[in-house]
């Protein structure tokens, strides 16, 4: 498959901040792919980039073969993103807002689309309302209302339900979900890692500008070896001396052992039964993205 994103060597430096650090990455067509960082490790400005609103000291950035640069107009047009900034015009109702938008785009008659859009993003009992009259949440809809209207083939979403409703996380999840199932790239930066967990299939990790993991979501899950057993111990019981070396005990009085595989937790069943050794509780735990993050964080 060709790739719908192509960043290569990409370095932007803002005074005595290096937001970019030399970035590498091929997102292919019809990926739902994740970008993850803390904040400051450069999402937005790389972001910025794709859109040609930041210019990179070196590299080149492409969208669907179009150079962001040389090609400008080509690039853009093939891109919808959801600014992280609450940013609109007060004066404008939300479908003009969205009329306007498709005239930047030369799209004349753009109605049922919008239509379309609106009533996806529950937006339609809006439709008709000025922007500075809509609640926070309502305005994030809009922003990505207006990403939306030229149809563009990649849809870039930066942490679009940073503090807002889970009712408007679900509708535009439900959404920008079928919309990645007709075909559209979606890359999405989310600091809600659960999100990221269920929606993407491929994730790249950012720190301090540079990429620090690059994966699909699977992959980097089964990183966190496998799962993690913990025990509580019954009343007066010890732990068996043969899993002494091999559990660590936690805060609580629990005993943890990280797992490669399920079967690892059978020797540890059998030292158990052996030494007679009762139990107040036993459970596997599955490590989460949350998990991963971290651990690739603090490398
Ligand atoms: N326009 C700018 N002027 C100066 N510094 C900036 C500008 N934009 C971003 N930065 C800096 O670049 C770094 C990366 O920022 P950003 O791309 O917004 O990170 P993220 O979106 O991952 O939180 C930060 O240290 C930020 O302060
Ligand atoms: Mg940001």
């Amino acid at each position: 498959m060709s790739a719908a994103i192509r960043i290569e060597g990409v370095t932007k430096r803002f005074g005595g901040v290096q937001a970019l650090a030399g970035i590498d990455l091929d997102i292919a067509e019809g990926e739902f792919f994740g970008l993850l960082g803390p904040n400051g490790a450069g999402k937005t400005t790389l972001i910025s980039a794709l859109a040609g609103l930041v210019r990179p000291d070196a590299g080149r950035l492409m969208v669907m073969g179009h150079d962001v640069v040389s090609d400008y107009r080509a690039a853009r047009r093939r891109l919808g993103v959801v600014p992280q900034e609450l940013v609109f015009d007060p004066f404008f109702t939300v479908r003009e807002t969205l009329q306007i938008q498709s005239g930047y785009f030369g799209i004349r008659d753009n109605t049922a689309w919008i239509d379309e859009i609106l009533h996806n993003l529950d937006l339609t009992e809006k439709a008709d309302t000025n922007m500075r009259q809509l609640s926070g949440g309502m305005k994030r809809r809009v922003l990505a209302a207006q990403a939306l209207v030229h149809r563009p083939a990649v849809i870039v979403l930066d942490e679009p339900t940073a503090g807002v409703d889970v009712e408007l996380r679900q509708g535009l999840w439900s959404f920008v979900r079928r919309l990645n199932r007709d075909g559209h790239t979606i890359v999405l930066t989310t600091h809600y890692l659960e999100e990221a967990e269920s929606l993407c299939g491929r994730i790249a990790m950012l720190k301090q500008g540079r990429i620090v993991a690059l994966d699909t979501t699977a992959n980097l899950l089964r990183r966190v070896s496998g799962h993690v057993l913990r025990l509580r111990l019954a009343a007066g019981m010890a732990l068996p001396a043969a899993l002494r070396s091999r559990m660590s005990e936690e805060a609580g009085g629990e005993y943890v052992l990280p797992l490669e595989c399920c079967e690892d937790i059978e020797p540890v069943l059998g030292s158990l039964r052996e030494a007679g050794c009762r139990l107040d509780g036993i459970e596997i735990v599955k490590p989460d993205l949350e998990e991963v993050f971290v651990r690739v964080m603090n490398d």
